[in-house]
């Protein structure tokens, strides 16, 4: 519903010809990202088979690792922290969210992983780490 609704903006604030204000968005962007990243890592723990421990606790330590990473993101917003410290931070653990979804989707394709997972599942929150990689790499630029 998240990512439906910011998609919706995008587009309104495209038809809109609104003037952007790069800063704020990188804020924004990460605090989003950085909170759709635990919201993954969280979904992926609770559909895994209870005999997957190891995948289970990695999951959980990134659901961990990114609700900090978007509390500080926030902070980053209220200017309480610098954002650069954040953005490093951020794609340190998105290199190695995507790294465990690219394993994960790669073992549900192969049969290795015991889960409710659907494989195109594991493949759109694969893309969506990579999306945000993309973003951040874009917001050290800015
Ligand atoms: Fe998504």
């Amino acid at each position: 519903m998240r990512e439906a609704i910011l998609y919706l903006r995008m587009v309104q604030r495209i038809q809109n010809r609104e003037v952007i204000n790069l800063e704020q968005e990188v804020y924004e962007q990460e605090a989003f990202w950085n909170r759709i990243m635990a919201e993954h890592s969280l979904f992926i723990r609770g559909l895994l088979d209870p005999t997957e421990y190891e995948f289970i606790v990695t999951a959980n330590n990134f659901a961990n690792e990114f609700n900090e990473l978007t509390v500080e993101a926030i902070e980053a917003l209220e200017k309480t922290l610098p954002l650069q410290a954040v953005t490093d931070e951020s794609i340190k653990a998105t290199i190695e969210i995507r790294n465990f979804k690219q394993q994960g989707t790669q073992g549900l394709l192969e049969c290795k992983i015991r889960s409710i997972i659907i494989p195109l599942l594991g493949d759109h929150v694969l893309r969506e780490a990579n999306h945000y990689l993309r973003l951040l790499s874009l917001f050290k630029c800015i």
